[in-house]
């Protein structure tokens, strides 16, 4: 049978709630596609950091390298230093298995209402470069406790690093609208964005049938808001596609349904798949998590694996059920996510009792992705 080996690490607050819930539907879809996952359950996170003082063991990159995946809940604590939560466990994945392309999907769900445009069709792939960019470890304080105090914070933008990610927009973007665009602020970013700009240009023009659209960052969030289906594939920075994503996803509906996926194109090294959205404190416990963004990261994973029928049937499933009027509070539903998981199993189980039935509906969801992912 085939089997694939998943590190699960389900991380602190929500995370804990979504994960093992996505864990149980993935099992009942490998069941049903015949294949079988060998999670190997990773207890990473903010309880560990405050028993040991670290987020993973000190050889936890080079455990995860030999599996065929990572699946991600969230990591962040409300008594613990944001930095040392995400620098300590997620973003060290994230470079050690360079995964420098991050791809975020955002489509307006069956049974759901857009915010603020109504009736909008949303269809948006975020494609986010992941390794470098504003998120670097180049920088530092000085003069602390005075009055001079002082940080620097310094950006870190290579050639290579932006033709890769803005290849791989240019190709998706080809199997879809034929249309790109770029996030950009070279008109207050002097040096990072013209280079941005410049490099995303010259590697768009080896795609011809790709019109490229650069816009400035902040017109980009009020279009985002205003007229969501004049943008098809986005391709951005790393702090510019991180809040872009969140962005998009709150006006598909919520925050919680947005998926992510951490690629390693060549797929020497396992890539990792997790929900966009964080910890969220302030529901913890409550039952009240949204598991839809982790139960569509496990579709990508299924995806990335070969598996695109189990995929296509985790995310038909999780359609049907929000299609019902299913949904959890943040959606304006009224059902618990344990509740919601009952649905997407029941929704699993009865398409396997029907072959064929639904699963084809959502094959279009990722245009082009799976096929890049399969490359
Ligand atoms: P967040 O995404 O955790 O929460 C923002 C808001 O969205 C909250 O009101 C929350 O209740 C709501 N929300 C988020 N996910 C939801 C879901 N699945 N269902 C229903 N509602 C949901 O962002 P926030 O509050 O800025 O960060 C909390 C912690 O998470 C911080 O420590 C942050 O660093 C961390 N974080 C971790 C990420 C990761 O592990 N990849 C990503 C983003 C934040
Ligand atoms: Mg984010």
């Amino acid at each position: 049978m085939r089997t694939y080996t998943i590190d699960v690490i389900a991380g602190d607050g929500i995370g804990k709630e979504v994960a093992p819930a996505a864990v149980t539907c993935i099992d009942e879809i490998a069941a049903q596609h015949e294949f079988r996952v060998a999670w190997r359950d990773r207890d990473w996170g903010s309880d560990r950091y405050l028993a040991d003082g670290a987020m993973m063991p000190a050889d936890g990159i080079d455990q995860l390298r030999d599996g065929d995946g990572i699946f991600l809940g969230a990591v962040g604590h409300p008594d613990i230093d944001d930095t040392v939560t995400l620098w300590g466990l997620l973003i060290p994945i994230r470079r050690a298995f360079q995964q420098y392309l991050n791809i975020r999907p955002v489509r307006l769900l069956p049974g759901i209402q857009p915010r603020v445009t109504r009736n909008a069709e949303i269809d948006v792939v975020i494609v986010r470069e992941n390794v470098e960019g504003e998120y670097s470890e180049v920088g530092g304080r000085a003069y602390e406790g005075t009055p001079e105090a002082m940080a620097f914070q310094q950006s870190l933008f290579t050639k290579r690093g932006i033709t890769r990610v803005a290849e791989y927009a240019a190709q998706l973007a080809s199997t879809r609208r034929g249309h790109l665009v770029s996030a950009t602020k070279s008109n207050g970013l002097l040096h990072s964005m013209p280079f941005w700009d410049e490099t995303v240009a010259e590697t768009v023009a080896r795609f011809p049938g790709v019109e490229l659209e650069s816009v400035l960052i902040d017109a980009l969030t009020a279009r985002m808001v205003l007229a969501p289906n004049s943008v098809d594939v986005i391709v951005a920075s790393n702090l510019f596609g991180d809040i872009l994503s969140d962005l998009a996803a709150a006006v598909a509906g919520s925050i919680g349904i947005a998926p992510s996926a951490n690629v390693n194109p060549d797929r020497a090294m396992p890539s990792m798949f997790e929900p966009v959205h964080g910890t969220a404190p302030d529901i913890v416990g409550k039952g009240l998590a949204n598991p839809v963004g982790q139960l569509w990261a496990g579709a990508m994973m299924l995806e990335h694996l070969g598996e695109a029928q189990g995929a296509a049937a985790l995310r038909g499933a999780f359609e049907r059920a929000l299609a019902d009027g299913v949904s959890t509070p943040d959606l304006g539903g009224s059902v618990s996510t344990s509740e919601f998981i009952d649905e997407v199993l029941k929704h699993i189980r009865s398409t396997a009792k029907a072959p064929g039935s639904g699963v084809t509906s959502t094959g279009t969801l990722l245009r082009g992705v799976a096929a890049q992912l399969s490359r």
